[in-house]
């Protein structure tokens, strides 16, 4: 069963039981296209995520000359000779690692592209990546004072230059690497901290001189060679289901096949603190992305601390982290997550509201927050503002609270997990 769109009425009951495997990892499934696009040889996946957002890369990187096809359980990405200009807008639909990775690819193609998007993101920051780029000789605009997409790019020679960003994000110090493979000389990339690290060792499984210093990163220009990219279970999926086996008692959920990069698993480290029992088993590496099986158990939950360099490492999980903490005994404190406000929606506002309603003390910050617990949260109407992780985060408030929940349009679940109602149910041995 797949996600509907239009409202939903949530009404499952605890605990959560049993062994999964998530969906493949979203920003490993985005690069593994792109990259198999911009590359001298086909590139084979294996476990690419099926969900809206991965269809946006594909269609994006078909309307550049590649062609994706299935062979038995692999997806094949051949690449154009070399990369040509798309014959239309490219809509990018809800997904910002599409916009942002390809405005950087595009900034060095020759040829005219516009990047656009649905409503959530026309909403979301550009300027982030129009300005690095720009400094390497890039020829970009966008909406609002070049603030908001649609973005313009109009492909011309590029030069390698040391960017030093602000704010740790994946998304533009990848944008800034894939410009850097087609430009003159080398581009490094610095950040205050380490954000995940997938590009990296994609690129390096590919053939492509990169190296890591610290947490500055450097390109040598030149075409990732393709090869086998083979996607592990997402852990910003797995969240909700460990977070709500976390604070449910009688939990106990194994997600098998599970992405562990360290850049990927400040919640496990989260879980642990909280008193939570974590377990990893069956630890290996494929295809350069380490791999593990997860169990989490429920505890009595603590309080904890949650700031500074763990953020990057759990910034798209904290939506349902937010939900867990109101389960835990004292004052959890969220801060340094000012970034939450700028994803699918604004994370900090719409959870803080939405919580607050479910009867959660909860104490907004421009950069966080603070959760005081235990509280018994109640029903509510959510709105789900096209951001699929609040409607998911919300479908696991509802079973802590063992009320009805009604997440006014689940439509949006589908950009990132399409099965997520399905495997709750199988979880918790109930139908919605
Ligand atoms: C992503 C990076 C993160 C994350 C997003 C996916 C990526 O954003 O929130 O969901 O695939 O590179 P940042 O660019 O803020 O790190």
């Amino acid at each position: 069963m797949t996600t509907g769109t239009g409202p939903l009425t949530c009404r499952r009951k605890g605990p959560l039981r049993g062994a999964i495997e998530v969906p493949g990892d979203k920003s490993i499934s985005h690069r593994a296209l792109l990259f198999g696009a911009l590359s001298t040889g086909e590139t084979r996946v294996r476990g690419l995520l099926d969900a809206e957002d991965v269809h946006a890369t594909r269609r994006a990187v078909e309307a550049l000359g590649a062609t994706v096809r299935a062979e038995g359980d692999e997806l094949v990405v051949v690449p154009p000779a070399a990369l040509r200009e798309p014959g239309d807008v490219v809509d990018c639909g809800n997904s910002g690692t599409s916009l942002r990775l390809l405005t950087g690819v595009l900034a060095g193609v020759p040829g005219l592209s516009i990047l656009t998007g649905d409503a959530s993101l026309r909403r979301r920051p550009v300027r982030r990546v129009i300005d690095p780029l720009r400094r390497m000789g890039a020829d970009l605009s966008a909406r609002d004072g070049d603030r908001l997409p649609p973005v313009v790019v109009r492909g011309r020679p590029l030069e390698g230059v040391r960017h030093a960003l602000e704010v740790a994000s994946a998304q533009v110090k990848s944008a800034c690497l894939l410009a850097g493979l087609f430009a003159e000389g080398e581009t490094s990339v610095a950040e205050p901290e380490r954000s995940r690290d997938h590009t990296e060792r994609m690129l390096a499984g590919m053939g492509v001189p990169i190296r890591v210093d610290g947490l500055e990163v450097t390109v040598t220009p030149s075409r990732p060679r393709g090869g086998r990219v083979d996607v592990p279970g997402d852990i910003s999926s797995a969240a909700f289901f460990l977070c709500g086996a976390a604070a449910l008692p009688g939990s106990e959920v194994t997600v098998r096949n599970l992405g562990v990069n360290p850049t990927r698993t400040g919640l496990l480290d989260v879980l642990a603190a909280m008193g939570a029992g974590v377990v990893r088993t069956n630890e290996r590496e494929v295809a350069g992305e380490p791999r593990a099986d997860v169990t989490v158990r429920a505890a009595a939950l603590e309080a904890t601390e949650i700031r500074g360099a763990i953020i990057p490492r759990l910034i798209d999980e904290l939506p349902v982290v937010m939900v867990m903490a109101t389960q835990a005994r004292g004052r959890t404190l969220i801060r340094d997550a000012r970034e939450l406000r700028v994803k699918e929606s604004d994370r900090l506002a719409a959870m803080g509201e939405t919580l607050a309603r479910a009867g959660a003390k909860i104490e907004l910050f421009d950069d966080g927050c603070a959760i005081e617990g235990p509280t018994p949260l109640r029903g509510v109407t959510v709105q789900t503002r096209l951001d699929h992780r609040i409607a998911m985060s919300m479908a696991i408030a509802q079973l802590l609270s063992g009320e009805e929940v009604v997440l006014d349009d689940v439509a949006c679940v589908a950009t990132s997990f399409p099965s997520f109602f399905s495997l709750l149910d199988g979880l918790s041995g109930s139908g919605a």
